[in-house]
């Protein structure tokens, strides 16, 4: 991937792979069963939908004069993004349908989004790149150790690592993008920014994920100071979401950080393989 005015780079050898699949329809929320895990995966399916379809806005931005290998990369994210939402909705309706009321927490999403798309185009850019590293984070976490985070309340584990793996295919094209569009900037200035916005995305994505997981809880009937400890333990303690992410998370504010300064795609790889073996092992013998 070239990327304009900095030593860092995608892998020459990265391939986006737009794997168009389709998960659980019918897949069912068991109350009782872990509620604090299953709280927080539905906090996050539920502002994918939106949230994804502001991140494909902000990166088409900035599209137009990019490299021909960034563009070609720009248009697989596309539709791996527009792919998971429509997973993830297929998933919210299959919360909804098992009791939860994922409405209420759409429409605060749906204003945060709205929110953000008034702020200058290159910081909405800013804003999905540091987006893109929590997403990469989390999917890097869960492909690695798949068992630590199942959980009945998850619904499909397959629609996640599908999810994961995409994540980290594309994990370096919002910020590629960001690298191509601040290409002019001087480098404090780029850190700076992006450092900054890094930042104010993360107070927020922690206070809107927690609070959405906090009311699906309450709708569970756990509320008050036990569902805010039992929350942060999820958290901060076991299996401890956040608190694995940490160190990655704190990479993100070094000068020259790239996404791809850890090459990951063995975790990829690992999965289309078990991909490949469990569907070979459905086709019927001959
Ligand atoms: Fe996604
Ligand atoms: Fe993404």
């Amino acid at each position: 991937m070239s990327a304009n005015s900095t030593s860092r780079t995608s892998p020459s050898d990265l391939t986006l792979t737009v794997r168009d699949q389709r998960f659980g329809r019918n897949a069912k929320r068991e109350k009782g069963v872990d509620p604090v895990a299953s709280a927080w995966f539905a906090a996050l399916s539920a502002s994918f939908p939106r949230g994804e379809a502001m991140f494909i806005d902000a990166v088409k931005a900035f599209r137009d004069d990019v490299p021909e290998d960034l563009a070609r990369e720009i248009r697989a994210f596309i539709k791996q993004e527009v792919n998971h939402s429509r997973e993830h909705l297929a998933f919210n309706r299959a919360l909804e349908a098992a009791g939860y009321d994922i409405a209420s927490l759409d429409k605060r999403i749906a204003g945060l989004v709205a929110e953000t798309q008034e702020k200058p185009a290159i910081v909405q850019l800013a804003i999905t790149a540091a987006l893109e590293h929590f997403t990469a984070m989390f999917a890097h976490q869960f492909l690695k150790h798949p068992d630590r985070y199942a959980t009945p309340g998850m619904g499909d584990p397959a629609l996640w690592s599908w999810h994961a793996v995409e994540e980290i295919e594309h994990k370096g094209v919002a910020f590629d993008t960001w690298l191509h569009a601040t290409r002019d900037w001087k480098p404090m200035k780029r850190w700076s920014v992006r450092n900054i916005v890094m930042l104010k995305v993360t107070g927020r994505f922690l206070r809107n994920r927690m609070q959405d997981a906090l009311a699906l809880l309450e709708q569970d009937g756990i509320t008050g100071t036990s569902a805010k400890l039992r929350l942060a333990w999820h958290l901060l303690g076991n299996p401890g979401k956040l608190r694995r992410i940490f160190p990655a998370w704190l990479g993100y504010f070094r000068p020259g950080f790239h996404p791809w300064d850890e090459d990951d795609r063995y975790l990829i790889a690992r999965h289309d393989s078990e991909y490949a073996a469990a569907n070979l092992e459905s086709v019927p013998a001959q």
